[in-house]
């Protein structure tokens, strides 16, 4: 049997306030116990820019950035990893990104794939390849927010061994939760969707967060959901165990008894 102790931080970030954002995730997680905590999407910058110029005067190189390194700073304190959101400056470009961080900085980066309605005038789409961490024992996936709507995020991850993939959202529509309890059914894994609350009043216009940051579990156990409007840090127990044994019954196997050979077709 191994345990981790995984969990998220749902919270209101405050839109361009970086230094009261990091104040409000370093206070909230200096004095936790954990093997692995996840932040939302855009924890420190908030979502919805006005227009590109605004996104590139707000995002950052994650190797020259304060947040960063002190994030590092308190994973070594706290000797835990993290996966944040991070509006992500890369050459001219602009990602909508996860790090996954641990005592010694950053160890992977996800590029958010499939970019969600405005998000698309904002960013550049993910350019990376999908790729799982072992953490500790730990086989670590991230995916961003609207990822969940594409079952081939989630499975593909899966097929490289992922137990848990940690899940950063900024999430406006209300059907994501029950979404993943098909992703955690259908992949017999752990995920960490790790919503925002509030809404960002903006001169151009308004969003409303849905909160409810759920930890799902193989055969699509919802462990722990949040409230709808409410700040929460949760942390829960897990045994990797339950990930790794994918039979569904006796003699149905969750990834042996795909028929790959039959779902190719001419529609790509
Ligand atoms: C979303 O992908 N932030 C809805």
């Amino acid at each position: 049997m191994a345990t981790y102790k995984i969990g998220y931080y749902q919270f209101k970030p405050i839109f361009g306030k970086f230094e009261e954002n990091l104040q409000n995730v370093l206070t909230a997680l200096q004095n936790i116990e954990a093997d692995l905590i996840v932040l939302p999407e855009l924890p420190f910058t908030g979502y919805s820019f006005k227009d590109r110029n605004e996104l590139e005067s707000m995002s950052e190189d994650p190797q020259n950035s304060q947040i960063i390194e002190e994030l590092t700073k308190l994973c070594d304190k706290q000797n835990f990893h993290l996966v944040t959101g991070f509006a992500e400056n890369n050459d001219d470009k602009c990602f909508n990104s996860a790090l996954l961080i641990g005592a010694d900085g950053i160890l992977q980066t996800y590029r958010k794939l499939h970019l969600f309605n405005e998000e698309k005038y904002w960013f550049d789409a993910g350019n990376l390849p999908l790729t799982v961490t072992n953490i500790n024992g730990m086989k670590i996936g991230m995916m961003i927010c609207f990822d969940y709507i594409f079952p081939e995020v989630s499975r593909t991850l899966t097929l490289l061994g992922a137990d848990i993939i940690c899940h950063p959202s900024n999430l406006v529509l209300d059907y994501c939760q029950k979404a993943m309890v098909t992703r955690c059914l259908e992949n017999n894994i752990f995920t960490i969707t790790t919503n925002r609350i509030g809404e960002e009043i903006r001169p151009h216009g308004s969003v409303k967060f849905t909160g409810k940051s759920q930890i799902t579990a193989p055969k699509g156990k919802i462990i722990h959901q949040a409230e709808v409007q409410q700040a929460n840090l949760r942390i829960v127990e897990i045994d990797i165990a339950d990930a790794r044994d994918k039979m569904i019954t006796n003699t149905n196997h969750a990834l042996e008894d795909r028929r790959p050979e039959f779902y190719k077709n001419k529609l790509k």
